[in-house]
């Protein structure tokens, strides 16, 4: 057992959580080469903190050794979102995922697929309207605000679009509240956009406890029935799962995916007519490029984690975007080849951490699924697409939820129906 490479710092002055948020992954990457090693420590969040790398470590991390590893219950999450599982331990945390779990699969999960189609046909039929390229995160983010309010509140855009226009936008702002704290580590908590978030939140809140006492169909009916631990769980997880994070997340994909086939009609016309390689092309465009940068734990005992000792009270963060470009596992980390997944990667989408992983990861990758490859589809089949101008500059930001710093603009030209090939699937 090794002590972990790196230097976990002194209080305060050795905290190095500003340079982390500013750009993680070059953060990791220089920290890999320096200690020639993809698990490392540094002082993160003032706590000297492992950072996971590596795809060994992350398994043993959240799969193998999971009962060592906490949630921290101070986390930045329930100061925005209250209690709810994301920061629950134990066996509070094994009862809300089986009940909340219930609401994501089997029947409930198929009652939302006409829903996710006629969102994705409503928000992305006009993409090619302007004849003008269009920046696609917007109107992704447009779609993925649709779905969680629509799906979850029983508020449809198109129905009720003043109540729609007023919660977006108060989610808008309680999202700007949670990024706004994680910066200010010195001062933790205190800063103007936080206090407007808090207000964003109480709105919310409000409007939430609204819909849970007198809407009784569809998930807040479902929600409201469920045998929950206090009587204001409900409230709180239905804010989780309205807020800004998942259309941001599912944002992000769909640019990604747009991004990585633009330009490449091969590639396209294939995912159109192969379901099986759609799904490589999505594994492979969570895998180079994760909505959320990892997610972070504290080390409830001493432990090890690949080789290295992790001593108790330790933080520890696994870093998706570098797991999932471990050399290891992943020949040619960095190139997008969908085809690794039925080759050298085949049956080893479990190596992946951009849902978490192990017993606590995501409770929403069904429905994430059916709805990327429903808005995927809905693309295939009406557009071809390129980036508008040619060149641009595509670099990443990273945190709080990934995507290109410069927003790209993409033309969209919509699919002579009449076409024969692509005709066939319309
Ligand atoms: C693109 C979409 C999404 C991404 C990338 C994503 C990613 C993640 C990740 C990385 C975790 C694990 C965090 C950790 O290890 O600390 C997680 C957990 C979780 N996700 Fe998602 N998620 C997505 C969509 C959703 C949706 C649609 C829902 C439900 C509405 C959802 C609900 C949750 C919940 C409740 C947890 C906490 C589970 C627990 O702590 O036991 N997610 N998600």
């Amino acid at each position: 057992m090794s002590k972990l490479p790196g230097n976990a710092g002194v209080s305060v002055l050795g905290d190095k959580s500003l340079e982390f948020y500013r750009d993680p992954v070059s953060f990791c990457r220089q920290r890999i080469e320096k200690h020639h090693s993809r698990v490392f420590q540094c002082r993160l969040l003032n706590r000297p903190t492992a950072f996971i790398c590596s795809v060994q470590g992350m398994r043993e991390l959240l799969c193998e050794k999971s009962n060592l590893f906490l949630k921290d219950p101070t986390d930045l999450m329930t100061n925005m979102y209250g209690d709810t599982i994301v920061t629950t331990n134990g066996e509070e945390a094994c009862l809300l995922r089986l009940s909340l779990t219930s609401l994501f699969t089997g029947s409930c999960l198929e009652s939302s697929t006409d829903y996710i189609d006629s969102v994705s046909d409503r928000c992305l039929k006009d993409l090619s309207n302007s004849g003008e390229p269009v920046c696609a995160y917007s109107a992704f983010k447009r779609l993925g605000t649709e779905l969680v309010l629509g799906l979850f509140l029983n508020v449809r855009a198109e129905e009720q679009p003043e109540l729609y226009q007023e919660i977006a936008q108060l989610c808008t702002q309680h999202w700007h509240g949670l990024i706004s704290a994680p910066v200010n580590v010195k001062v933790p908590l205190w800063s103007s956009g936080f206090s407007t978030a808090l207000d964003a939140r109480d709105k919310l809140m409000d409007i939430i406890k609204d819909k849970l006492e007198n809407d009784k169909h569809g998930f807040v009916g479902s929600l409201a029935s469920l045998p929950l631990p206090d009587s204001s769980s409900a409230s709180q997880h239905l804010l989780l799962f309205i807020s800004a994070l998942i259309p941001k997340a599912l944002s992000s994909l769909l640019t990604s995916f747009t991004l990585a086939l633009s330009g490449n009609e091969q590639m396209r016309q294939q995912a159109l007519e192969e379901p099986d390689f759609l799904h490589r092309v999505l594994l492979e465009v969570q895998r180079l490029w994760p909505p959320f940068i990892g997610g972070r734990r504290l080390a409830d005992q001493d432990a090890t984690l690949a080789g290295f000792l992790v001593p108790k009270n330790h933080g520890v963060i696994y870093v998706s975007h570098s797991v999932h470009r471990d050399p290891e596992v992943f020949h040619e980390p960095d190139s997008f080849l969908p085809e690794r997944w039925s080759g050298r990667n085949a049956g080893q989408e479990h190596l992946l951490c951009s849902f978490g992983n192990g017993p606590r990861g995501c409770i929403g990758t069904k429905l994430t699924d059916v709805f990327l490859k429903e808005a995927c589809m809905y693309l295939l089949k009406h557009y071809d697409w390129c980036l508008d101008p040619p060149s641009q500059d595509l670099e990443y930001k990273w945190l709080p939820v990934s995507r290109p710093a410069n927003t790209p603009t993409i033309s969209f030209t919509r699919l002579d129906p009449t076409r024969s090939d692509r005709s066939k699937t319309s």
